[in-house]
Formats: structure tokens, sequence, C-alpha cells
């Protein structure tokens, strides 16, 4: 493995060709039958006390099902490493070829902060913060997607599939199309897919709308958002839609093939959280937590990354508005509050650490006792271990986004719950709430029914808790992440085998 800095001289198409060739090497090039594209390459770099760098997978279901997927099928991995201006040459780790894709500083910027996490991110989720647009964050976004697309098309052998993953990427699967007609493609959406009247913001929408039907299937967490895109494939590039196909159009009018938009909702390794829930080590590192806070009745508890999506403030607020009716008191309950750093250098990501800080400090300035502490905020991120730890400690779940592609915290604390005891109170705008209707659904904005179904939750009868459950366990043990990505590649394997017939 080598790195090198590359200085930014921005868009050069056959000089960065020519680069990517050498970085991915003869041995890499059309030799890989299945290829995962996301933002991120599914490794950690980590630095020991010598200063050496090694990686580390990272945690996180998406990798864990498609890791089997890829040593069965002559796999490759292809996305950024994280780094600025690093050009890392292709690489193993665990069985895996990674093929990573490097952004300048500039692309950090503009492609990833900007038109990523300032643009789509607050779009796609109600608005909630306002997008920003800016064109030459728009054209940083076309020319990394492109970098991504060229990468694939590269490595792809023939008739490979493709599967291009998440709101970094929705032009991949045209450019790639447009590169290797011969290849399977497959796109799906992490997080919502917004109404047609917000996506109408977006000054690129109708480039959006034909990136994305450059794939043959289409996949998104709820039918919701698969009907969201639908109608705006129909409204901004005048597409006639029966049921979920779209026959797409290339430059010259011409039917270039059907593609499909369908919901697939993401789950977990529910095994993996069942091991760990059995862990000895585990279950006492849970009672230790409990003790550390003084032995409450009740411990709720919030995981979320720091994001305005999460409804954290929301969540703050009943519960201080709890301790001050003084329906709920600090020798009773216990907020522990996991909030892990994300996207720091994103200006609204920082305004909302700053009000969330803010907000804990003056709950906890009015209510702490020299004993007791109303809310534990803790900024960090925990491994998988720490966190199963905390999914059996706690009480409660409370699950408050405003709004949220699927919420898998929720359908973690569900799996790790093998007693059947506890209570996961969910937002319904979170896609999991589709699949999890017996837990306590809340509209976050409403603060008093906020209030109610945390009281709810907090006083629930143990017989009703385990019943509601038991029940969810059922629906998150039989459908993991592994039904789902089978689900995904079969749906893709059969839209792909019917090419031209799909919709007769
Ligand atoms: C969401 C997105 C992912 C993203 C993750 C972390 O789950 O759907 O695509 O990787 O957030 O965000 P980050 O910006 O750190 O990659």
């Amino acid at each position: 493995m080598t790195a090198s800095a590359t200085a930014d001289t921005g868009e050069n198409p056959s000089s960065e060709l020519e680069d990517l060739s050498t970085q991915v090497g003869d041995e890499d090039q059309r030799e890989y039958d299945f290829i995962v594209v996301s933002n991120r390459l599914p490794v950690d770099r980590v630095v020991d006390d010598d200063g050496n760098a090694s990686w580390r997978r990272s945690p996180g279901g998406l990798v864990t099902a498609l890791a089997p997927v890829m040593a069965k099928a002559d796999g490759a991995w292809i996305g950024w490493n994280g780094a600025t201006s690093e050009r890392l040459d292709a690489f193993s780790h665990n069985d895996m070829r990674l093929i990573p894709v490097s952004l300048s500083a500039d692309e950090v910027e503009y492609y990833y902060e900007g038109f990523s996490n300032a643009t789509l991110w607050p779009l796609y989720h109600d608005v909630v913060a306002p997008p920003e647009f800016h064109r030459h964050w728009w054209e940083a976004y076309r020319r990394v997607n492109q970098r991504f697309a060229d990468a694939a098309a590269l490595v792809a052998a023939e008739g490979a599939t493709v599967w291009v993953q998440d709101y970094q990427l929705q032009l991949v699967p045209q450019m790639l199309r447009r590169l290797r007609p011969d290849l399977c493609i497959g796109f799906f959406n992490h997080i919502p897919f917004p109404p047609t009247e917000i996506f109408a913001q977006l000054p690129w929408r109708g480039r959006v709308i034909d990136g994305l039907l450059g794939a043959d299937l289409i996949g998104f967490q709820r039918t919701s958002d698969a009907s969201n895109f639908m109608r705006s494939a129909r409204r901004f590039r005048g597409y006639s839609v029966k049921q979920q196909f779209v026959h797409v159009q290339d430059d010259d009018g011409e039917v270039s093939h059907i593609a499909r938009a369908e919901a697939f909702p993401i789950s977990i390794d529910s095994t993996k959280i069942h091991e760990l829930a059995h862990d000895d080590e585990i279950i006492e590192r849970a009672a230790q937590i409990r003790r550390d806070l003084g032995n409450p009745t009740k411990v709720l508890l919030g995981v979320d990354r720091l994001d305005y999506t999460k409804g954290i403030g929301h969540r703050l607020k009943a519960y201080s508005e709890l301790l001050d009716d003084g329906t709920l008191t600090v020798e009773d309950a216990v907020l522990i509050q996991v909030a892990s750093p994300s996207r720091e250098r994103v200006e609204q990501y920082r305004i909302l650490r700053e009000e969330i800080e803010g907000s804990v400090g003056h709950i906890n300035g009015q209510h702490d006792t020299i004993e007791h502490t109303a809310v534990r905020y803790l900024h960090h991120s925990y491994p998988l271990e720490e966190m199963v730890a905390l999914y059996l400690a706690a009480d409660v779940m409370l699950v408050t986004a405003l709004r949220d592609g699927m919420n898998l915290v929720a359908k973690e604390y569900v799996a790790a719950r093998v007693e059947s005891n506890g209570t996961l109170v969910l937002s319904e705008f979170a896609g999991a709430a589709d699949q999890l209707d017996e837990a306590v659904l809340i509209n976050p904005h409403d603060i008093d029914g906020l209030k109610e179904a945390i009281l709810k939750a907090v006083h629930m009868d143990p017989d009703d808790a385990k019943r509601r459950m038991k029940k969810m366990r059922r629906e998150i043990l039989d459908h993991d992440v592994e039904h789902w990505s089978q689900s995904f590649l079969n749906t893709l394997r059969e839209v792909t085998a019917d090419r031209g017939t799909a919709s007769e």
C-alpha cells in the first residue's frame, strides 16, 4: 500500500483516468463480478502507540451483510478512505479487495461537506435545517461521482453486478451505464427520498432523477420513499410510471432499459447483537453501568449521531419538563444520551452541538444532586460491545427522530433485549416505525404527547411490555441485514434477467 499527497490541480479528465489506472493496477482491471460503491470504504485507519497505521473493519451492518457476498462472488469495494488529498493504491483487507477513491481538500469541502451534507442531507430530511444551493458544490458532486463511476467501470468484469450506495453517489448509476451498458446496476438510498414539493427546490433535480434512473433497481427504505421518487420522475422528467417501472430513455429518446423502484427496509446483524447480549462480560458491564449511575429505578437511553434530524433537543425538552413538573425525579430516573461526533466541520452541526450541550448543562444544573444526575451526556462513539451493554442497562429507549431513513439503533435495542423486557419509544418519522409498530409511537414535535409516551414507557405493565417486545424481536430476528441484501440482490437478478419484459 503506498500513499502520497496529490496537489489539487482541478478537473482534468484524461490525466484523472490515467491516474486511476495506475492506482488500480493491471491485476484489478475488468476483474470483479460483484462491486459495492459507497462514499466511504468499509475500513477505518487505526494508528498504534508506535505510530504504525493499519486498517480495521468499520462497525456497521452493511459490511457484515456484504462481506460474505464479496467472498463468494469475487468482489471489490470502491470508496473514499476518509482522508484529504491522499492517493492510495488498491489493497486487500480480510479477503476483500478495496479500491480507494481520493478526494482533494476542495472536494471534501464542496462534494462531501457541502453538496452531500449541507444540500442533500437537509433537503432529503424534510428541510429541518435550511439546505444551501451552490453551483460550485454541484460541480464538485458531479466530478466526484464521475470518478467513482470511472473506477467501477475500470474494475468490473463483463456483466458484473455493481451496487451503488446512498445519496452521495446518485449520479453514478447513469454515468456507469454510459461507460458500461453490460453491467447490472443497483442503487440503494439509505436516507429518505423527499416529497416532490420539497425535492422541487433542488436546482439540479432533473439531473439527479436521470442519475438514479441509470440503475436497473433503485431501492428505498420505505414504500413512501419509492413513491416520492416515482412522482418526481414523472413530474420532472415526464416519465409515465407503470407500477414500479419506468421505461428509461437515452439521449436519442430510445428506451435504454426498464428501471424498477421498490422498498427494501435495511436491518442489522441481529445474530451478532443477540450473541453479545448473552455474553457474561457484557451482562456484567450492563449491571455495572446501573450501579455506577446510583441504581436508579429506571434508566432511559438515547443513542444518536449528533445530527439535527435526530430530535435530541425535542427529547431533552420533554424530559426536562417531566423533571420540572416533578413527574420524574433524578432519584427515580436518569437519561443517558450518547451523541457520537459527526460532520463537525459543517456549520449546522456546530450550531447543534452548542445547543444540545447548552440544554444538557441547563437541565443538569437545575436538577442534579451530589449523588444523582439528570442527563449523563457522552459525546463519544463506542464499540458495539459497549453499545449492547448500554441497551441491556436501559429500561426505555428513546428514538425521537424528526426524519430518519430507518434508524438502526431502534432495531439494535430490540435485538439486544433477549429477556423481551424494556420499552421502545419510537418516532413515526423513522423508517423503523413501519416494522416496529408495537413500539410506543410518537410525533416528536408534540412535546406533551412525547412526555405522555415517556411516562407510559416508564410505567408500562411488564406483561404488556413483554408482549410488545416479543413481537418486535420476532420481526427483527427474521428480517436481518442479510435478508435485506439477499432480497435486494435477488430482485436485481430478476430485473436484469427479464430485461425488456419486466412491465409487460
Ligand atoms: C448516514 C448515511 C451514511 C453515512 C452515515 C455517517 O447513515 O446514510 O451514508 O455514512 O450517515 O455519516 P458520514 O458523513 O460520517 O459518512
